[in-house]
């Protein structure tokens, strides 16, 4: 293997003036291994088929040896896929490289992502394996990678903790194996952007070959940096960005897709890159993402919090009056956010009502149509106005509670001074309609205790939240219950004008959640590489 010190690599590597940017997408593997998101299959086919009608260039599916669920989820998107490339991640081993390759054996344009850890901490607490293993491990993987598909990426895990000399080893190794992507990872979100963008420049100038790769960043926002490191990699020549919609990961997340893509395209004088992403859907899949995973959007996240384009203050409003430039750098509508306002009620029709959804960024099928509109006219019988925030909640409800397996269908409840609280609830679970009744330290204890005597489970609650929609004594509730088994955190949403029932609606949400949790069995440690 030559030396990592020997000639640059990069004399004929310029940064064009308008280079593209491959956007790879990781809401459905990184997003969606984070505590408290789990996605039902038709829920990552519906992100999925977002995600490329949004325009991004690779999504990564998920982890196929870590779950029937997730190698189902890699196997169907790879086989409905029509532009996008799709990826599987696997570890350094044959398994795990083996199995990707089977889910992805109909994608039109497959690729394999293969890790291993390369810092001196998980080389020997994790890994236990010596750096010339691991140097060995990255050649065997890649090697094997290849011989299944053209498209292999290779990460070196917690790259941003590595030796730089053993880093450019282990990237030249990759290399050579048949990389053609190599993504540098700031696994734990700790380095700052001068520091990442040296360190791309590095590998880049120092690694024979590097000119024949693509190179990719992965950065985690555990300093509220990932989006600034990003693109300070891509200033230093990276041309893939991994990240995700709403910013979702691993414990503070990555770098969030919606921010990439608007800081190079409002910046484009600053940053000159492009991307392929269609921006005024960046709205539905936000909503989309958010419904599925149970997420809140914070309200003054940049591009798509609920206040990102939202101006109380009378200065700023006097000043957007006379010209919008004053106080925003970008139209809503360029990220699909609508200003209208228009509120609904009772006697609206399907018409005001789709209209209204496009609106807000969703765009529904004629049989959601249908279903959500039920809701809605339920809604407004019991609610003089319907605001945009109610409609909101009703319709990620909707996409939310779709597939659960445990649904709420009746609640009767006896709270107050009189007598113990009780519940009598009747469930629906897998078809089949159930019914229990339990008393409790409160009504909401006695609803959770009557579940309980339908689905025995060992989940302990951790929190339970409720806040109103909009105020008014007649606002919707929405509850979020959080519950833990085994070491798997799940968050369960439900929302309706009673607290009770949304109540129980979170906590059986909840509950569906850790259902497809248990089928996830990724042992933690890896076992010796096996080629
Ligand atoms: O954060 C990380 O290092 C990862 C790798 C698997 C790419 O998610
Ligand atoms: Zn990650």
């Amino acid at each position: 293997m030559t030396s990592h010190t020997s000639k640059p690599a990069t004399d004929t590597q310029t940064i064009s003036a308008t280079a593209h940017v491959a956007i790879f997408d990781t809401t459905l593997r990184d997003g969606e291994q984070s505590p408290g998101a789990a996605m039902t299959l038709e829920q990552k086919l519906q992100v999925a088929d977002m995600l490329e009608q949004l325009g991004v260039d690779i999504i990564e599916a998920g982890f196929p040896i870590a779950s029937t669920g997730d190698f189902e989820a890699v196997s169907s998107i790879a086989q409905r896929s029509k532009r996008a490339v799709i990826c599987g991640l696997a570890r350094a081993s044959a398994k795990d490289i083996e199995r990707a390759a089977e889910a992805l054996k109909q994608a039109r344009r497959g690729r394999i992502h293969t890790f291993i850890s390369t810092s001196p901490v998980h080389m020997k607490h994790k890994l236990q394996m010596t750096p010339e293993q691991v140097l060995e491990a990255v050649i065997g993987s890649v090697s094997l990678a290849r011989r299944h598909v053209d498209d292999v990426e290779w990460s070196a895990e917690d790259a941003t903790r590595t030796e730089l000399d053993f880093l450019c080893r282990c990237v030249e190794a990759a290399i050579k194996a048949g990389a053609t992507t190599i993504n540098i990872p700031d696994t734990v979100g700790y380095t700052v952007p001068h520091e990442y963008a040296a360190l791309i420049t590095a590998l880049r100038t120092r690694v024979p070959n590097a000119d024949q790769v693509v190179f990719s960043t992965h950065c985690h926002n555990d300093l509220g940096l990932a989006v600034a490191n990003s693109l300070a990699g891509v200033m230093a020549g990276a041309r893939q960005v991994e990240c995700t919609i709403n910013g979702i990961g691993e414990r503070a997340g990555n770098a969030a897709l919606e921010e990439i893509v608007m800081a190079l395209s409002t910046r484009a004088d600053a940053l000159p890159f492009t991307t392929s992403i269609e921006t005024p859907l960046i709205a539905r899949a936000s909503k989309l993402v958010s419904a599925v995973t149970g997420f809140p959007v914070q309200y003054n996240k940049a591009i798509v919090g609920k206040n990102a384009f939202a101006h109380e203050s009378g200065i700023h409003q006097d000043g957007m009056l006379k010209n919008t430039q004053t106080y925003e750098i970008m139209m809503p509508e360029t990220v699909g956010v609508s200003k209208s306002s228009l509120v609904l009620g009772k006697l609206s029709g399907r018409h005001a009502f789709r209209d209204k959804l496009q609106a807000l960024g969703y765009d529904f099928g004629d049989n959601q149509l249908e279903d959500a509109f039920r809701r809605f006219k339920d809604l407004a019988d019991r609610k003089k106005h319907v605001f945009d925030e109610d409609i909101v909640a009703l319709v990620d409800d909707a996409i939310a509670h779709e597939q659960d397996r445990i649904k709420v269908l009746n609640l009767r409840v006896v709270a107050g001074t009189f007598g113990p609280p009780s519940a009598e609830l009747e469930l629906s679970i897998d078809g089949v309609t159930a019914l229990g009744v339990a008393r409790g330290d409160g009504p909401v204890d006695a609803i959770f205790n009557a579940v309980k005597t339908m689905f025995p489970h060992s989940a302990v609650l951790q929190s339970y939240e409720v806040r109103a929609v909009t105020s008014g004594t007649d606002a919707q509730a929405g509850v979020s219950v959080r519950l833990e088994e085994d070491g798997k955190s799940v968050l369960g949403q439900g929302t309706d004008t009673d607290t009770l029932v949304a109540s129980a609606r979170a906590y059986v949400h909840a509950l569906n959640r850790l259902l497809i949790k248990r089928q996830r069995t990724v042992p933690e440690a890896l076992p010796a590489v096996g080629h």
